[in-house]
């Protein structure tokens, strides 16, 4: 396999203010791009998007014990619908999506890529590129047990963790978690794969990677990590399969109001 080209996009990407109205055409084909998708929404608005829902969509909504979660993974569902009904030039109500053997979502009858994951009211959604995407974020929170990464991620991370001052640790453990679900995600396996099965950099302020994958070296070449740090709050991060990509990364508008179509 040949060497990676250079990575184009920042090791940091930002998030600008540009509404999904703004997005008239697909993503090129060198681009990925990353939404920042607030799910708080006005009942009126929960009806209209609940209303791009297929059946399999409602009736999971309808399991959620609490009208919130219920109503966040209405906004999450909708708004994917509207971003790939926008990227891809289709009505969004008639998308279907299939799902792998772990539960990844894609589209029927496609294979453009695209990746979503929600944190405390806040969905990103990552579209575009040449390969598999995954996108995750974390909350961070103060964790009860401050040890509880032990005998979750690989030797060698937790090691890392360990070299660090105690204050910069917990920020350490979400740049992680995130890296690391970021590319199971990327690869459609889901937390199953054993997250101590492989190795990402550690530290928030040095790039994201993809260090070791024992048993499959090509996979380090395969795969770019991204940080995303856009709010001290939270730790997000973005596995793109392939090289070289733009990454741009855009808001949902606050007074979009869903009108994306
Ligand atoms: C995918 C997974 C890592 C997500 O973890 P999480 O932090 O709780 O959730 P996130 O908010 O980051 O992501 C959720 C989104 O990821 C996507 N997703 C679900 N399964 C996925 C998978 N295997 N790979 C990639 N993306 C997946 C969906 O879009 C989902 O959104 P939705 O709940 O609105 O449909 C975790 O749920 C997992 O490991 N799932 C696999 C379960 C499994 O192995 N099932 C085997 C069949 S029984």
């Amino acid at each position: 396999m040949t060497a990676p080209t250079p990575v184009q996009s920042s090791e940091r990407p930002g998030f600008g203010t540009q509404r999904v109205a703004h997005v008239s055409s697909p993503a090129l084909p060198g681009e990925v791009h990353v939404w920042r998708v607030p799910l708080e929404c006005a009942p009126r608005e929960i009806g209209h998007l609940n209303g791009l829902l297929n059946t399999g969509e409602r009736e999971r909504a309808s399991r959620f014990v609490f009208p919130r979660d219920r109503d966040h993974f209405i906004a999450a569902r909708g708004r994917l619908r509207l971003l790939l009904g926008q990227y891809l030039r289709a009505d969004p109500a008639a998308l279907d999506f299939r799902y792998g053997h772990a539960g990844k979502p894609q589209l029927e009858g496609s294979d453009f890529p695209f990746s979503v994951s929600h944190s405390a009211g806040l969905a990103l959604i990552a579209l575009g590129g040449p390969g598999r995407l995954g996108v995750d974020v974390e909350r961070i929170r103060p964790r009860r047990n401050p040890d509880s990464f032990r005998h979750v991620l690989a030797p060698a991370e937790e090691a890392a963790i360990d070299a660090l001052a105690p204050e910069l640790r917990e920020r350490a453990f979400f740049a992680c978690w995130t890296r690391k679900e970021a590319y199971l995600k990327g690869r459609g396996d889901g937390l199953g794969f054993g997250l101590d099965r492989f190795e990402v950099s550690v530290r928030p302020d040095s790039p994201a990677k993809l260090l070791r994958v024992p048993g499959d070296p090509d996979e380090t070449l395969r795969w770019e990590l991204h940080s995303l740090d856009f709010e001290p709050e939270y730790a997000a991060a973005l596995a793109i399969e392939g090289h070289g990509c733009v990454l741009l990364c855009f808001d949902w508008g606050i007074d979009q109001k869903g009108a994306a179509v």
